[in-house]
């Protein structure tokens, strides 16, 4: 059968499949063990483009018994686990945590289809003592005309609304518990209250709760987390870089997606793109994908270096990774020099970096003195370059972004040398 050749690779979605999912085998078995520890719950923190949802995914089909993720596991679950998954990614219309809880009741792909009410937000100004009230309806008898009627109830707190639709569920002995995904928890912006809700039903073994986002510690992502620290002991869940054994897992798993096609990436090839991820999957998706399209198009059987280098140019000059380009722009500007320090810092292999390694390198590169370098450092910082860099303690930084670092290292220079300075 030929390969849908525009999926090989999927930089714009997490893996959902586990043929597809490569490596992760101690993060497979740790969300495992997280999901059959009574009591615990689950966070999965990490960078950007690190495959955080993607593990997510796989913890959604292990949740549901899905037998090709359990395969996967060292320690296959002492009973197949039965849970109702339900999978939220938080935007911008999710500000608070109470916003959220009223998204997960009322939405058709959350709890609602699960519940014999239907929930409503009360008009503005009912927000009493910090807690949001909601009206209930719940359809009542058949009318003698056949159709139903919703009988309004009196207006409840939200949050014991909540947690009545989870033991309603729970009653009802379909499904042997609760696992809520909510993907993005970073985006959130007031997220004071995310512990409550966690402690409001966490000590219940058949409710469960992943939290997922990017972040350098789990308390970063839940940020009042004190009264839940023993739920959470166990249940985090860092997602490092990908090592490159693991990333060339990628390349194993799309050569059995192409064997019909016979197409295959030449090593080296796959070596020169598993170095400019940096451990980040998405680098491998967007350069397997864009270099496979190019090797077809061309009429080839074999993806080569060349072909994968002139890629990368491609997808810097057309802005295929438009939103690592668009940050780079503005952070370099139409300087030259910027360009450079901003090249310098990103070739570094540490995420913290160290002025005393870098600064000689510049000022070296540039014929500049060290005053003057840190004066554009300390552009980078501000939000008017970007803020790409954020100081992490004396005379050391480090890129916000990992992902971002590792684009700004890959991609070839912009400007020219001749290029007259902005004199910023
Ligand atoms: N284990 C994996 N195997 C193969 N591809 C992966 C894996 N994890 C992530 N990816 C790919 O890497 C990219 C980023 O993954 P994603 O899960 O969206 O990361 P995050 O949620 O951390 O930003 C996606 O293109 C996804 O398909
Ligand atoms: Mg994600």
């Amino acid at each position: 059968m030929h390969a849908d050749i525009q999926n090989v690779f999927t930089p714009a979605l997490a893996i959902s499949s586990a043929d597809r999912f490569a490596g992760r085998q101690e993060q497979l078995d740790h969300i495992s063990q997280a999901l059959q520890s009574d009591g615990t719950q689950i966070v999965i923190y990490g960078n950007r483009g690190v495959g955080k949802s993607s593990l997510a995914r796989q913890l959604e089909g292990l949740a549901r018994g899905d037998m090709t993720v359990i395969d996967r596991l060292r320690m296959p679950p002492h009973v197949t686990p039965d849970f109702l998954v339900i999978s939220i990614e938080c935007d911008d219309t999710i500000d608070s945590i109470q916003t959220l809880i009223l998204r997960l009741l009322t939405d058709d792909a959350a709890l609602a289809p699960w519940i014999p009410f239907r929930v409503e937000k009360t008009s503005a100004g009912s927000e009493v003592g910090g807690s949001l009230n909601v009206k209930i309806f719940s359809a009542s008898a058949k009318l003698s005309d056949g159709t139903s009627a919703e009988r309004p109830q009196i207006e409840q707190d939200l949050y014991s609304v909540f947690g009545n639709a989870i033991s309603h569920i729970l009653e009802s002995g379909v499904v042997g518990g609760v696992l809520f995904i909510i993907d993005e928890v970073d985006r959130i912006k007031n997220r004071d209250d995310l512990a409550s809700i966690i402690r409001s039903r966490g000590a219940d073994p058949r409710v469960k709760f992943c939290l997922v986002g990017v972040g350098t510690t789990p308390q970063e992502l839940i940020l009042k987390h004190e009264s839940i620290v023993r739920q959470l002991s166990d249940g985090c869940v860092e997602m490092p870089p990908m090592s490159k054994s693991e990333l060339r897992e990628i390349f194993v798993r799309a050569h059995e997606v192409l064997r019909d096609d016979g197409i295959v990436f030449s090593p080296e090839a796959q070596e020169w793109i598993i170095s400019i991820a940096r451990g980040h999957p998405f680098y491998v998706h967007l350069l397997g994908k864009h270099s496979l399209i190019h090797a077809v198009m061309s009429g080839a059987t074999e993806v080569t270096l060349s072909m994968a280098k002139e890629v990368l140019a491609n997808i810097a000059n057309k802005g295929t990774a438009t939103v690592q380009e668009t940050t780079y722009q503005k952070a370099i500007g139409h300087s030259f020099t910027r360009e450079f320090i901003v090249k310098t810092f990103a070739a570094e292999p540490t995420e913290e970096i160290s002025t005393s390694s870098v600064y000689p390198r510049i000022s070296q590169g540039r014929k500049m003195d060290i005053s003057a370098i840190s004066v554009y450092v300390g552009q980078l910082v501000t939000d008017k370059y970007g803020a790409i860099l954020e100081k992490t303690r004396e005379r050391h930084y480090r890129f916000k972004d990992s992902l971002f670092k590792a684009y700004a290292d890959a991609r070839p220079y912009k400007l020219k040398v001749e290029q007259v300075e902005d004199g910023e």
